[in-house]
Formats: structure tokens, sequence, C-alpha cells
């Protein structure tokens, strides 16, 4: 039994990733507070530093947070690339960052990506691009991880719970149900991996 901080946990993604955790301490935390007991925005360092701090120690951190915009690449402003890469890349790096303090010793950290990082759509590519960014950042970083801290990614296709908002944009794609990916994130917490990506394709 692990005690598991799960940012996003109120999420299409947090639901997957909890349907393969919820045997363990399960401390949830999302932006609104709606439905969690922390709140926290992942795109602001200070939050994410009070947020760690009430937690206190833990032996697993997964985030299920990235927000992104969609657009295509003619059409996407600086404004949404920012915006992007603040919640999918610079968010989750800075979990990593701040949290290592609070995590034990050979405890991890399961981040989220997407399939869009290798298999490209329309309109998708600033998700596509902050996703390969956390996967090349999780395969870097944990060289230099302290006290055998673990970073891993999980990169799902579409969840079948999510295909009525994303499956028009995705045609010829196969959704998978979230438990499935949930046992994803049950590897990466529950395994010795790291530094590996996770991907969990139809
Ligand atoms: N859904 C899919 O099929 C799928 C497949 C592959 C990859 N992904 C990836 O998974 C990630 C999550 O997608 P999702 O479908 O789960 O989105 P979602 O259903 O909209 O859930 C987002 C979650 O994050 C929280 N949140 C949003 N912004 C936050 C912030 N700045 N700080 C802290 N919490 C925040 C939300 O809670 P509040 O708004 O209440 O704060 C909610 O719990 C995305 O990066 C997406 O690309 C999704």
């Amino acid at each position: 039994m692990k005690t598991i901080l799960l940012i996003g946990s109120t999420g299409s993604m947090g639901k997957a990733a909890l349907s393969g955790l919820s045997h363990h301490t399960i401390i949830t935390a999302n932006r609104s507070g709606v439905g969690a007991e922390y709140v926290v925005d992942i795109t602001d360092e200070n939050s994410l530093r009070s947020l760690f701090e009430a937690v206190g120690t833990i032996d697993a951190v997964v985030n299920t947070v990235g927000y992104c915009e969609y657009g295509s690449f003619q059409e996407m402003t600086n404004e949404q690339w920012r915006t992007t890469i603040d919640s999918k890349f610079i968010g989750q790096m800075n979990i990593v960052r701040i949290g290592s303090d609070y995590v034990r010793d050979g405890g991890s950290f399961t981040l989220i990506s997407g399939i869009l990082s290798v298999k490209p759509i329309p309109m998708a590519i600033a998700d596509a691009t902050t996703s390969a960014a956390i996967e090349t950042f999780a395969k870097c970083v944990v060289f230099e991880m302290p006290r055998n801290l673990r970073v891993n990614v999980v990169n799902p296709t579409v969840l079948e719970e999510s295909w009525d908002t994303y499956g028009e944009m995705m045609p010829g794609f196969q959704a998978v149900p979230g438990v499935l990916v949930g046992k994803a994130f049950q590897r990466c917490v529950e395994g010795f991996i790291s530094g590996q990506v996770i991907t969990v394709d139809a």
C-alpha cells in the first residue's frame, strides 16, 4: 500500500489512472478544488510548492494534467503555444523538480503524454510536440534523479470514455478503455521501471 498524490484526479485520464491505483491511499488534487482534496495549478510554481508542503511525504506522484490548445500550425498563436507548453511540458517538469523533495527513496513520478506524439493528426501540433517533449524529459532526467526516484510517462491513445470529445478529430483511431490505461499507471507506480514511456494503443 502506497500513498499517492494524483493530480488531475477528476478528469478522464485521472479516473483512468485511479482505476489502476484505487487499492492505494490516494490524495487527490485539481485546479478547481471540485471533487478533490487539494487545489493546485500545475502551471504555477508557488502553487505546486504549497501543494507538496501541505501534502507532506508521499510514495508516488501521478499527474494526468496537461492542458493543450488545438489548431493548425498556421493559425496557432504564440499565446496558444505558451499555454500548452506551460501546462503539458513545464507544469509536468516542475512537478518532478519541486516534488522530488517530498517523495520517499525509490518512489516515483508518472506523467502523461499522448499517442499524437507518435501518430500525428491535423490541428494537434502543440499536443503532439509537448507530449514528445515530456517523454524526452523523462528519459533524460532519470540519470539525475536522487535517491533512486523513478520517472515514467504513460502515452495512451484516446480513451473510450473521451471518444465523444476527440473521436471526430481522430478518424481511423481505435479507442481503449480507461481500465487498460489504469494498468499502465499501476505498472509505473508499483514496478521498478524508470525513464520509460508506456504506450497504450489498440
Ligand atoms: N482523454 C483522452 O482520451 C486522452 C488520451 C491521451 C492523452 N490524454 C492527455 O491526458 C491529459 C488529460 O486529459 P483529460 O482528457 O483527462 O482532460 P480533462 O478530462 O479535461 O481533465 C483535466 C483534469 O486536470 C485538472 N486541471 C486542469 N488544469 C489544471 C491545472 N492547471 N492544474 C491542476 N489541475 C488542472 C482538471 O480539474 P479542474 O478543471 O476541476 O481543476 C481535471 O481534473 C491531457 O494532456 C491529454 O492530452 C488524454
